[in-house]
């Protein structure tokens, strides 16, 4: 079994989706292993997505990132980056497949409802950037 991170963004906490989106997490077979709630400060979220802060989205991405609480949970399954994000969706909801977590809960391509890590080896610095070891439960 193997990891990845995720975060319920803003606009999905804010419309209640967090227990519907977390339903469908462990129906699709992920175990959660750490789980909170919590608000980035400009610098943790400008921190988290450094890799994009060159890009034409970057101050949009991060307004609306640090515009209300978010869910951060560390999740575990065999093929856990490959098989999550095919479980989310394709980054704009127009393009995400039918019955995705973005194609039934986001509203734009950046109000897109959900982060999921994109390889093992940012899996495990997102993991690290938002829990410590003790704060993952083995079980
Ligand atoms: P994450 O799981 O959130 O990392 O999404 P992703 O991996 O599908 O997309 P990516 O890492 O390329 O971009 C991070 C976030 O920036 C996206 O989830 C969007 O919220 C936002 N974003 C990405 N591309 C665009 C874009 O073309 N336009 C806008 N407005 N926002 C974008
Ligand atoms: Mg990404």
């Amino acid at each position: 079994n193997n990891r990845t991170f995720t975060m319920i963004k803003p606009d999905a906490f804010a419309k209640g989706n967090t227990g519907a989106i977390i339903q469908k997490i462990t129906n699709s077979g992920f175990k959660i292993v750490a789980l909170k709630l919590t608000k980035l400060s400009p610098e943790r979220a400008a921190e988290f997505y450094a890799i994009h802060k060159d890009k034409s989205f970057y101050n949009n991405l991060i307004e609306f990132m640090i515009s209300g609480p978010i869910i951060a949970a560390v999740l575990e399954k065999k093929n856990a980056v490959d098989d999550f994000r095919a479980l989310i969706g394709a980054t704009n909801p127009e393009d995400a497949a039918e019955g995705t977590i973005r194609n039934l809960y986001a509203t734009n391509v950046t109000n897109n409802a959900i982060h999921g890590s994109d390889s093992d080896e940012n899996a495990a610095i997102e993991i690290a950037f938002h829990f410590k070891e003790e704060e993952i439960v083995t079980y």
